[in-house]
């Protein structure tokens, strides 16, 4: 996976601080800003991550943090969470996705991360295998936190880039711990029942052979931290819906961090078989990964009142719509440049291909992100950063931090540029 090594290493560091890599996103967000810093017009759709500017958390959620840290609570919380948070999200995920694990069942951390990071420490033995798709966001990093055997399952365009059940059957005995996501970053596709019911099936088969043979089993690992961004005709589709039996072997992560736009916040959680929390709640407790005591007093007021999130949620995926609507027909105009989309159906992503090889005389992905960059004050990422290693044009645009404007003036320069270079306009 393309990533920036931290180079040489130094002696005095362990084999694994040595391997450890920085994120290509991050690597490539920090130059757009740069270049936004010194004034040239660039529309950063790199980064997953909300501009205040455009979105913004509840009304209630600030208000809740205002009111706990007044009250004085500054405290340690305890390494789980505080109870009346692990009470509504379970009622709140039971409700929603049909997920019951009670209350014993969730435990908070600050963010997705530090509770993505416990779920393969639970599982991973050095040398054990982790699946996950390909294109996808970050997974190979925890493949080198935990010493496990890396899994990629290539996406296509005719899978939306997700993995299907076919791929990961053709790996499964190798496999320990899969991880899907849905909706997917980066590509903004989500799984179908369909699609979702036959990876089940798959997992269940195989945990049945190795129960009979005494061999621990596959868990599913499933991150739904945009499960309430949807596109108006998609649905966001949990495991056990599909799949009641998968219960056993499936952890949940969530997390306020994009679902409330709150991703500076720091709360997030995972739901699993209540008999396999007390590790996770040690673990969380030792590396102090607890969320602050003022954020989880106040999402524990807010995801008690569903219909107040229910509200946001729809307003939120309004304004996400206006802006992929936008995307959508600025990009639709180019088609005859060599340009095409997925259509989008969830999260704050669209996966698009700028077929320019030719025209620019270019052979890889970071040659056209360069251009974009430069003839048009486009940013966007290539499906490199997201492990798909093949110069096939892919790239992530995301929306979390552009107006509509914003996102027309960048269309406007980009037909302009590509006009330029082809040295005509497009045919009507
Ligand atoms: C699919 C996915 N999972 C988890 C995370 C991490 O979320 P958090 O910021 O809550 O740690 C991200 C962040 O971009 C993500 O895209």
């Amino acid at each position: 996976m393309a990533t920036v090594s931290m180079g040489e290493g130094d002696w005095r560091l362990s084999e694994m601080a040595n391997g450890m890599e920085r994120s290509r996103i991050l690597t490539i967000a920090a130059s757009v800003r740069a270049m936004i810093a010194d004034g040239k017009e660039v529309a950063p759709f790199t980064v997953g991550d909300f501009s205040p500017d455009q979105f913004e958390v509840p009304d209630e959620l600030l208000t809740g943090i205002i009111d706990a840290v007044s009250e004085g609570e500054t405290n340690y919380p305890p390494a789980a969470g505080l109870p009346e948070l692990r009470e509504s999200l379970s009622e709140w995920m039971k409700q929603k996705y049909s997920l019951d694990v009670g209350p014993e069942g969730i435990i908070v951390g600050s963010g997705a991360r530090p509770v993505l990071y416990a779920s393969f420490r639970l599982f991973l033995e050095p040398g054990d295998g982790l699946a996950h798709g390909v294109p996808a966001w970050n997974n190979h990093y925890y493949v080198h936190l935990n010493d496990a055997i890396d899994i990629p399952i290539a996406g296509t365009p005719e899978s939306r880039f997700l993995p299907t059940a076919e791929s990961i059957e053709a790996r499964i005995k190798e496999i320990r711990v899969l991880i899907l996501n849905s909706p997917l970053n980066p590509t903004g596709t989500c799984f179908t029942r369909d699609e979702l019911s036959a990876i089940c099936e798959v997992v269940l088969n195989e945990n049945q052979i190795r129960e009979k043979e005494g061999r621990k089993p596959v868990i599913l690992v499933y991150d739904q931290v945009y499960s309430t961004m949807t596109a108006e005709h998609i649905e966001h589709v949990h495991p056990v819906q599909v799949c009641p039996e998968i219960f056993d072997y499936t952890i949940t992560l969530d997390a306020i961090s994009k679902s409330l736009t709150g991703t500076g916040l720091r709360l997030g959680w995972m739901a699993l078989p209540p008999a396999l929390a007390p590790p996770v709640i040690a673990l969380i407790g030792h590396m102090g990964a607890w969320p602050a005591r003022p954020i989880q007093k106040a999402a524990a007021k807010l995801y008690a009142k569903p219909e107040i999130l229910e509200e946001y949620f729809r307003d939120l995926d309004q304004r996400i719509a206006e802006r992929m609507i936008a995307l959508q027909s600025g990009l639709s105009e180019l088609s005859e440049y060599g340009v095409s989309f997925v259509e989008p159906e969830g999260g704050i992503y669209l996966t698009t291909r700028f077929d320019l090889f030719e025209t620019l005389g270019v052979t890889t992905n970071e040659e056209i992100r360069q251009w974009l960059l430069e003839s048009a004050g486009v940013a966007i990422v290539p499906f490199q950063a997201f492990g798909l290693e093949d110069d096939t044009g892919w790239f992530r645009i995301s929306v979390g931090a552009v107006s509509v404007s914003e996102i027309i003036a960048a269309m406007d320069r980009l037909e302009s540029a590509l006009m330029t270079e082809f040295g005509h306009e497009p045919h009507a």
